[in-house]
């Protein structure tokens, strides 16, 4: 039975359903929330490939008209470039205020086409089919939408939420095994954050669990969301604890700037290394237990997930890590915001970083 939650956000809450084999009841879930029945979907040559007759076939049933536009698969596509593009193909097809757009695919199109709904004619309702791990326990729950600049990731971008979320565990079969783990480092990252019974519950069954067992990846799934909508709820646009879902980001961002945001290191893994690299700084700054970091190191170890920037390249460049920083979004009044742990569960925010402390930290984690 798929799984109903909803993100309370006020008169902008929704739904969020979690189940096996939703896109073939598209249209169902959809009609209730759409002004017009016509619709724009929006997703990737990969996704379309895969899985766009099934939901233009699911509309139809309920006599919902389609149009779709198909972009190239990867992260280059949330560029200005890519966007602006997008939003002159949306107005040549004539949408109105009542137009909904749907993003089908990963948290790339997720973010570009929420992107694009939050301005196409002052904004428009979009709706999420998440079809990565990744995008379904994290990126489409939020309302954090975004395109990537020259100078950093996700710098341009607004708020904006979806009137649904519809997560198809099913779609997962097909994902690439790098992108399922990379996705399940976001997964990690709620138990690292502050539910230590979860990270136990994933020591348990994550190894399953990416072996492809569905039933554990729906509660998964579950778990996340509700995780991550209750922060959510608490700081829709983060003043302040929603900045914990950021952990491992700091130097995750660096480390995916430094290799250009391509396939050397996705998304996901790059956070599970700067996880670690957020763990190792806190036990030398004194403030987390080794036997911590020693825990979610084995966890890594027994689900494959890439623990350290080294096994992708020897040399780093720590000048440029450490600017990266500074280019962050998260930074109030020149100073540099940072989510460090006291142990599995215990992340917390910080201004007071000794920038020293935190080179030599990176430099040592660069070169593991
Ligand atoms: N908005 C947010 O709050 C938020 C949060 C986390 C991450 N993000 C963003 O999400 C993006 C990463 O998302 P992603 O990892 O989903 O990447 P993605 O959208 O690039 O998808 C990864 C790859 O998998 C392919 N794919 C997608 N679904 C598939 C399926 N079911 N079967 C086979 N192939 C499939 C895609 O074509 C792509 O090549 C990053 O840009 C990141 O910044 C946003
Ligand atoms: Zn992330």
């Amino acid at each position: 039975m798929p799984e109903n939650l909803r993100v309370e956000l006020g008169s902008r809450g929704y739904d969020i359903i979690v189940g096996e084999r939703l896109l073939s009841k598209a249209g169902e879930y959809i009609l209730p929330h759409i002004k017009t029945k016509s619709v724009i979907i929006v997703s990737d040559e990969t996704v379309a490939r895969f899985y766009l007759h099934r939901l233009t076939n699911a509309l139809e049933e309920k006599q919902i008209s389609s149009r779709s536009i198909i972009v190239k698969p990867g992260e280059g596509t949330k560029s200005l470039d890519s966007f602006s593009e997008l939003l002159e193909t949306l107005l040549e097809q004539k949408p109105d205020r009542h137009t909904t757009l749907i993003a089908l695919g990963g948290g790339v199109i997720g973010d570009l086409t929420g992107f694009a709904a939050s301005v196409l004619l002052r904004g428009v309702n979009f709706i999420q089919i998440p079809t990565t791990l990744l995008s379904q326990v994290d990126s489409s729950v939020g309302g954090k939408t975004g395109i990537n600049s020259r100078y950093g990731k996700n710098l341009i971008g607004s708020f904006h939420q979806p009137l649904l979320v519809l997560a198809d565990v099913t779609t997962l079969s097909t994902l690439p095994k790098r992108e399922l783990l990379a996705g399940y480092a976001e997964t990690v990252k709620y138990g690292f954050i502050n539910d230590p019974g979860f990270f136990s519950w994933l020591e348990k069954n994550g190894a399953a669990l990416l072996a492809g067992d569905t039933a554990l990846m729906s509660e998964a799934i579950i778990k996340s969301c509700k995780a991550k909508a209750a922060i959510v709820a608490a700081d829709e646009k983060e003043a302040n604890i929603r900045a914990l879902l950021n952990f491992g980001h700091t130097f995750g961002h660096a480390l995916e700037a430094e290799t250009g945001y391509g396939d050397t290191l996705l998304h996901g893994e790059a956070v599970a290394m700067g996880m670690i690299m957020a763990f190792k700084a806190s036990v030398a700054m004194g403030i987390c237990p080794q036997s911590e970091l020693d825990r979610a190191l084995a966890h890594y170890k027994a689900t494959s997930l890439p623990a350290s920037p080294g096994d992708i390249r020897k040399d780093w460049n720590i000048d440029h890590l450490m600017e990266h920083f500074t280019r962050d979004k998260k930074i109030a009044d020149g100073k540099l915001t940072f989510i460090l742990t006291r142990g599995i569960g215990k992340a917390f925010i910080t201004q007071d970083v000794n920038k020293e402390q935190l080179r030599d930290t990176l430099a040592l984690a660069c070169a593991a």
